[in-house]
C-alpha cells in the first residue's frame, strides 16, 4: 500500500481506503457482522488506514461495527464519518436550518458508536446547495472543532459547484466527491482547484456501484433492499450515488467498451484498473471503494501497487467519455 497526504490535515492516508455504506446492512442487502468485521480486518492488514462511514449507514450499525473493530485492532486507523442526513430521514425532509443541538446530538452519537473521544474527520453529508452557500453549517462544525470533539471537518458533495462553494471556507479540509471513469469532469473542473488550495480529495463511488468491475449483464436484477434496485432512477435520493448517475443498461454497455480499453488480465481485474485510473490523478488523496465481500476489499487494496495507466489508455478513455458517456450522466454533477 502507498500513502498520500490528506490535504491540510497533514495526515498520511492509504491511497485505497474502505467505504462502509455496505456495512450498514440496509442499502446493499445484508452483510452479516462476521463478514463486516473480516472486511475491516483484512483491509487494515492490507495497509488500509482510512475508513469512511456515516451516522446513517444502517442508522449507526456501520459506525458501531467500526467501533467494535477499533477495539480489536492495534493499528492506527483514521475514521471519517458524516452528519446532516439523519434530520432528512427522520423528518422526511431537510430542516429549515441546522441547530447547534442537532449537530451536538449527531456528533455525540457518532462518538459513542465509534467509541472514541474525538472524531478524526466529520463531513457534511450532501446537504442542500443553499445550505452550503449560507455557510452556517460550516460555523456549527467549527464550533465543535474548537471544543475538541472533532479534529477536522470536510464536505461530501454532489456537484462541482458545491465543491467550489465548500472550498471557499478555510476550515474545509476535505471534499468527498463521486469520481470515476464515468465522471471525468471532476478531473478538469474540481481537482485543479482542490490541489491549489490543498484540500484533500476523497473519491467515492469509484466503481460506479460495481458497474466498473465489468461484472453485470443487461437485465440483472438487484434485491429489493439494494439501492441499485430502488434508487436506480433516483427515486429515493440523488441518482448520482447509484451507478454514478448512468442508467444501468447503458452503463453495462459502456462498461464493456471501457473493459476493452483497460484490457484486464487474469492477474489484474477491471475493478483494479478502474481504481488505478482514479489514483493516477495526483490531486486525489484516497479512493474509498465499498465491499460486500472480503475478496473485493483485498483485491481493491492491491490497486495501489499497480503501475500507472499509459497515456494512450487515458486518451482513449477521455475520448469515450466525451463521445459516449457524458451525455448520459443524470443528477447533480
Ligand atoms: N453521499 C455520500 O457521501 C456517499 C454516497 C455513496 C457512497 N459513499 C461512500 O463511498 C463508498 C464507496 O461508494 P459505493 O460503495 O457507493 O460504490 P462503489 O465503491 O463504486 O461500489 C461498491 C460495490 O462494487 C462492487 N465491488 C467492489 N469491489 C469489487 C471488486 N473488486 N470486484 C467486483 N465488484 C466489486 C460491490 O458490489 P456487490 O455488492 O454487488 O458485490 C460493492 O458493493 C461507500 O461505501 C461510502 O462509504 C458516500
Amino acid at each position: 500500500m502507498k500513502y498520500r497526504i490528506l490535504g491540510r490535515t497533514g495526515v498520511k492516508v492509504s491511497e485505497i481506503g474502505l467505504g462502509t455504506w455496505q456495512l450498514g446492512g440496509t442499502d446493499w442487502g445484508n452483510v452479516d457482522e462476521k463478514d463486516a468485521l473480516m472486511i475491516l480486518h483484512k483491509s487494515v492488514e492490507m495497509g488500509v488506514n482510512f475508513i469512511d462511514t456515516a451516522d446513517v449507514y444502517g442508522m449507526g450499525r456501520s459506525e458501531r461495527l467500526i467501533g467494535k473493530f477499533l477495539k480489536e485492532t492495534k493499528e492506527k486507523v483514521y475514521i471519517a464519518t458524516k452528519l446532516g442526513r439523519r434530520e432528512w430521514i427522520e423528518n422526511n425532509g431537510w430542516p429549515a436550518k441546522y441547530t447547534i443541538e442537532m449537530v451536538k446530538r449527531d456528533i455525540e452519537d457518532s462518538l459513542r458508536n465509534l467509541g472514541v473521544d474525538c472524531l478524526f474527520l466529520e463531513q457534511w453529508h450532501c446537504i442542500p446547495t443553499e445550505m452550503l452557500k449560507s455557510g452556517e453549517a460550516f460555523e456549527l462544525v467549527e464550533n465543535f472543532k474548537k471544543k475538541g470533539l472533532l479534529q477536522h471537518w470536510g464536505c461530501s458533495i454532489e456537484s462541482i459547484e458545491e465543491g467550489l462553494i465548500c472550498m471557499e471556507h478555510p476550515g474545509c479540509e476535505t471534499l468527498q466527491v463521486i469520481f470515476n471513469i464515468f465522471r471525468q469532469k471532476v478531473s478538469t473542473d474540481l481537482l485543479p482547484v482542490a490541489k491549489q488550495k490543498n484540500v484533500g480529495i476523497i473519491a467515492r463511488v469509484p466503481l460506479a456501484s460495481g458497474l466498473l468491475a465489468g461484472k453485470f449483464k443487461k437485465g440483472h436484477k438487484f434485491s429489493e433492499k439494494d439501492h441499485r434496485n430502488y434508487n436506480a432512477d433516483g427515486t429515493a435520493f440523488n441518482v448520482g450515488e447509484t451507478f454514478a448517475g448512468v442508467p444501468f443498461e447503458k452503463g453495462v454497455e459502456l462498461a464493456e467498451k471501457i473493459k476493452e480499453i483497460l484490457n484486464p488480465t487474469d492477474d489484474i481485474s477491471m475493478a483494479q484498473l478502474a481504481l488505478r485510473w482514479i489514483l493516477d490523478h495526483d490531486a486525489v488523496s484516497t479512493v474509498i471503494p465499498g465491499a460486500t465481500k472480503i475478496e473485493q476489499a483485498t483485491s481493491n487494496a492491491n490497486a495501489s501497487l499497480l503501475s500507472p495507466l499509459s497515456t494512450d489508455v487515458f486518451e482513449k478513455l477521455r475520448d469515450l467519455y466525451k463521445k459516449e458517456i457524458e451525455q448520459f450522466i443524470r443528477g447533480k454533477y
